[in-house]
């Protein structure tokens, strides 16, 4: 690692600490994982959030996408990944049809927390989603929303494609986005969307906005596991770190390095 660039900060990692990071210009690394032995891993290379993303349904149990992945299937993977995890902030994805209203959500939020372990839950979507977000969080359950691309909603959008580069669908995103935060979300997620969409999100809440084929103006970055490893074709946005590499271990700490750097998402990277 080089002199410049910053290092982990010890200890747990919490939400407060993210808000913190940004504040200080520090970028968040997040990754995702699905069991201990890469959650542990990731851990220790220095992954501030390890993200039990839905996106095991794709990468793990084979489906071609998101929407076939139950509550039982989360827990489950949650619960391994935190056995691995000592310091990052374990985020874990709502699975698609658990959060249609806020009693069904505020439901599956406990189990993921009681029976999962999780410390966030994320969910996708905009407005729609409000009144479940301002439900879990005045309940203690700190949520992560995510905008953009929100796989779970592939059917509906016809496909995994760049989202907002409209100018009518990048305001109302923004207007989502602060929508989501006024409702009590502590982190969001952005994938697939214009850079500059991203930034100007990134400036306008005080909430950490973590990345993903979102370009490099963002709070931190995150990417799924396998991608980064070269395992899948992967998308355009993403890299693989094991390339060149003897070991999974040295590919995750490049990958902490670079976005610590800002050197990922690099230009190849970048889609719009
Ligand atoms: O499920 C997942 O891995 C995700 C990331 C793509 C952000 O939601």
């Amino acid at each position: 690692m080089s002199e410049a660039t910053p290092k982990a900060e010890q200890g747990p990692v919490t939400v407060r600490r993210l808000r913190r990071m940004k504040a200080e210009g520090r970028r968040i690394v997040a990754l995702t994982a699905y069991d201990a032995s890469f959650a542990a891993v990731l851990d220790e290379a220095g992954v501030d959030v390890v993200l039990v993303g839905d996106s095991l349904g794709m990468v793990v149990q084979g489906h071609d996408s998101t929407v076939p992945v139950s509550l039982d299937d989360m827990v489950y993977h949650a619960r391994a990944v935190a056995r691995g995890c000592r310091r990052a902030l374990r985020v874990v994805d709502m699975p698609f049809g658990t959060y249609g209203s806020p009693a069904a959500a505020h439901a599956a939020a406990v189990r993921l927390m009681q029976e999962g372990a999780a410390q966030v839950v994320k969910l996708e979507g905009g407005a729609v989603q409000r009144e479940v977000v301002r439900h879990l969080s005045e309940r203690g359950i700190p949520v992560c929303a995510h905008l953009g691309l929100t796989p779970q909603w592939v059917h509906k959008l016809g496909g995994y494609r760049l989202q907002g580069r409209e100018r009518e669908a990048a305001e109302r995103m923004v207007t989502e986005a602060r929508l989501l935060e006024a409702a009590g979300a502590e982190l969001l997620v952005l994938e697939c969307v214009p850079t500059a969409l991203a930034g100007r999100i990134r400036r306008e809440l005080a909430i950490p906005v973590i990345g993903i084929g979102a370009g490099p103006d963002c709070d931190g970055q995150v990417l799924v596991l396998y991608d980064l490893l070269g395992l899948t074709r992967g998308p355009r946005f993403a890299r693989d770190f094991l390339a060149g590499r003897g070991s999974v271990r040295e590919a995750v700490a490049a990958y902490c390095e670079a976005v610590r750097a800002g050197a990922f998402p690099g230009e190849a990277e970048t889609i719009a």
